[in-house]
């Protein structure tokens, strides 16, 4: 299949919107990351998601709307503490899980009787479903396992020719994907942490928010059918979090400790490796501004993989705030291979 590429002119973004009506698959950029987006109602189209991203079935996709009337139609039971965090959030980088009506098809939710909806900030996204008429499915628009696209030519890397067409828009300003929030239970739990961490989501609702404790534990990891996942006795609420995730084409090492002796550690395995005849990256973050390790990681990754890298080694960031999200997508990167020093 040919990918037409559009631009963000509101005719192209019009042209995009056939495709989606028709049951069709389009790329297309949000402040987060890119997203393959289908009509989220239309079974047949988002089965094609789970293809064109070679993606297990079990893992759900998050619906987006354009307005926040919207959430009436994919849910019954808004809470207080939904049009709290609505005020305070939407559009923007926030998923909130929710009880899902019969009209979200199964495949949809991944089998489950909740669905994740999400109203994002960026102008073309929210064009597009509002032109489209349809909340859209859509997952990050890369291959399953990737690292996740902030650009348009890191969507056409992975996906040119197996997807009907992408909007090309600018880089994504957050670059790691929206925080989702589970509000079915009494207590809501994120399930993914994003650029809005908890201290904020617990300030907009005047009551705690918890971690789901799979978000900190270090899982087992092993090989199933030629997949990395992680072992059985890992549960975490989000299906998404159990597979390796993000990863690039290098083995990848995280070093943590206090930064000095982080600089010389690094400093001696790179020289090792290079003896060796390794060629070695590296990645390094300023723990004072963890936005701007957001809007890099996912990019610095793939870059790696492009300039032929056979190691990465990776700094630490601080795990509090933006820097807890961004060491999540890092420890998931790396396949857990921490060094303390
Ligand atoms: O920023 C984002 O959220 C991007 C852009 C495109 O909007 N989308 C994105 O989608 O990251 P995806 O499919 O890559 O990640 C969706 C995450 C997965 O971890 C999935 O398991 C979880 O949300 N999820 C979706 N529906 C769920 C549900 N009903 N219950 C629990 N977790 C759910
Ligand atoms: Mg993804």
């Amino acid at each position: 299949m040919e990918t037409r590429i559009f631009g963000t002119s509101e005719e192209d973004i019009e042209q995009a919107a056939e495709i989606i009506k028709n049951g069709g698959l389009v790329a297309f950029p949000t402040e987060t990351v890119y997203g393959l987006g289908a009509d989220a109602l239309n079974p047949e189209a988002v089965g094609k998601v789970y293809a064109a991203k070679g993606r297990p079935s079990d893992n759900p996709m998050i619906v987006h709307i354009s307005s926040k009337d919207d959430l009436t139609k994919l849910t019954c039971g808004i809470t207080d503490d939904m049009k709290l965090l609505m005020d305070a959030f939407w559009p923007g980088p926030l998923t909130m899980v929710v009880p899902a009506r019969a009209i979200v098809p199964r495949v949809t939710t991944g089998g489950l009787d909740t669905v994740a909806v999400r109203m994002p900030s960026d102008p073309v996204a929210a064009a597009l479903i509002e032109k489209s008429g349809v909340p859209i499915a859509a997952p990050s628009a890369n291959l399953s396992g990737r690292p996740s696209p902030t650009s348009a030519r890191h969507v056409m890397d992975d996906l040119d020719g197996r997807i009907d067409a992408i909007i090309e828009g600018d880089n994504c300003k957050v670059g790691i994907e929206s925080t989702v929030v589970d509000m079915t239970g009494e207590i809501p739990s994120i399930l993914r942490p994003g650029i809005i961490t908890k201290s904020q989501l617990s300030k907009a609702l005047g009551k705690n928010v918890e971690i789901d404790p799979a978000l900190t534990q270090k899982p087992e990891m092993v090989k199933t059918g030629g997949l990395l996942e992680t072992s059985s006795d890992f549960r975490p609420k989000s299906p998404g979090m159990k597979y390796k995730h993000y990863a690039p084409k290098a083995e990848m090492i995280i070093y943590r400790g206090e930064r000095q002796k982080v600089a010389a550690a690094m400093a001696e395995e790179k020289l090792r490796r290079a003896e060796q005849g390794q060629k070695v990256e590296i990645i390094m973050y300023d723990d004072n501004d963890p936005e701007k390790a957001a809007r890099d990681f996912f990019a610095n990754l793939r870059a790696c993989d492009k300039a032929g890298a056979d190691v990465i080694l990776a700094t630490a960031l601080k795990e509090d705030g933006v820097g807890f999200s961004v060491m999540n997508r890092m420890f998931k990167s790396a396949g857990y291979n921490i060094v303390d020093v």
